[in-house]
């Protein structure tokens, strides 16, 4: 079985799939090396991690050992709250690159807003960027009043922000400042770590479309342009999470899911960073 997907372009020009496999919480070790192996063939092209995961390693070990060319795989990291500050950073990226064993990583994004030193990480991003060792760059769990603050001070517009969206936390004011600004936003947790797949609205949607619950609320984050990131350490999962791009959810049933919004947060909420 093999994916078929779609592509979204970033300001650099680069595409990436807008399914990638997320591997937080993936075991370091051989089950994110199998997750990996088993979504490359399956015919990702994105894999999301970060140092705070502890499977960069293993991430790296997978392409590496995989049928597929680096520059068909579109790898992201990020930049830990414990690494910021200028050098910091761009010893964070390096140590990063070397655990990956990339010389190049496709996205650098620092993780969380942290407050005090994250304009001088955006300024060692910005020299990464201009360096080559990160092919793109951007932040995570920036809302509106971050992203204000950043781009107050930045010569390179994020490309991307990942924060968690799904139907029950749709962050709107922050997309819509990302979409003035060209920035891509990609949907970390699209699946509310399975809490609200049993849904009255969402299983509805999903019987009469004859997909599964999951399926339905990765095409309401794709129908809406952004990139989703699910997490699966299981075959069938994977195959599942990306076989989204042979149907669509019609108006009646976007409208159903956008009234879902309760302010779910699954993880922390960066809505309390100052
Ligand atoms: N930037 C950030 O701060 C941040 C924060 C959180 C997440 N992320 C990124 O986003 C990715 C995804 O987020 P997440 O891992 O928090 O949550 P998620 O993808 O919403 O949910 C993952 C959970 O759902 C299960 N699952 C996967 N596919 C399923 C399916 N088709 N049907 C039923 N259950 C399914 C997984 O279990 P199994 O693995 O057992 O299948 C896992 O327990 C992360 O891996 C990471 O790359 C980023």
């Amino acid at each position: 079985m093999s994916v078929t997907t779609t592509r979204i372009a970033l300001a650099t020009g680069a595409q990436l799939h807008q399914v990638g496999l997320g591997v937080y919480q993936s075991s370091p070790g051989v089950a994110t090396r199998t997750a990996v192996t088993t979504a490359l063939e399956l015919g990702y092209r994105h894999v999301d991690t970060a140092r705070i995961y502890g499977n960069e390693a293993d991430v790296g070990a997978a392409i590496k050992a995989s049928a597929v060319p680096r520059d068909q795989v579109f790898v992201t990291t990020k930049l830990w709250n414990d690494d910021h500050g200028y050098d910091a950073a761009l010893r964070a990226l390096d140590a990063s690159l070397a655990r990956l064993g990339l010389d190049y990583i496709d996205l650098y994004l620092i993780h969380w807003p942290v407050p005090g030193k994250r304009r001088d990480s955006w300024r060692a991003l910005e020299r990464a960027f201009a360096d080559g060792r990160a092919r793109a760059i951007g932040v995570s769990n920036y809302l509106a009043p971050h992203l204000r603050e950043l781009l107050g001070q930045a010569k390179v517009v994020p490309h991307v922000n990942q924060i968690e969206l799904t139907p029950f936390l749709q962050r709107r004011d922050t997309c819509a400042l990302c979409r003035e600004h060209g920035i891509v936003i990609e949907a970390y947790s699209p699946l509310t770590r399975g809490q609200r797949l049993g849904d009255p609205t969402v299983t509805a949607i999903a019987r009469a479309a004859e997909r599964t619950p999951a399926q339905v609320l990765l095409r309401w984050g794709i129908q809406h342009g952004f990139v989703v990131l699910p997490k699966s350490v299981h075959r069938e999962r994977i195959a599942e999470n990306a076989a989204v791009f042979d149907f669509t959810l019609d108006a009646a049933a976007m409208t159903r899911l956008d009234a879902l919004e309760e302010g779910l947060a699954t993880g922390w909420d960066p809505a309390g960073a100052p």
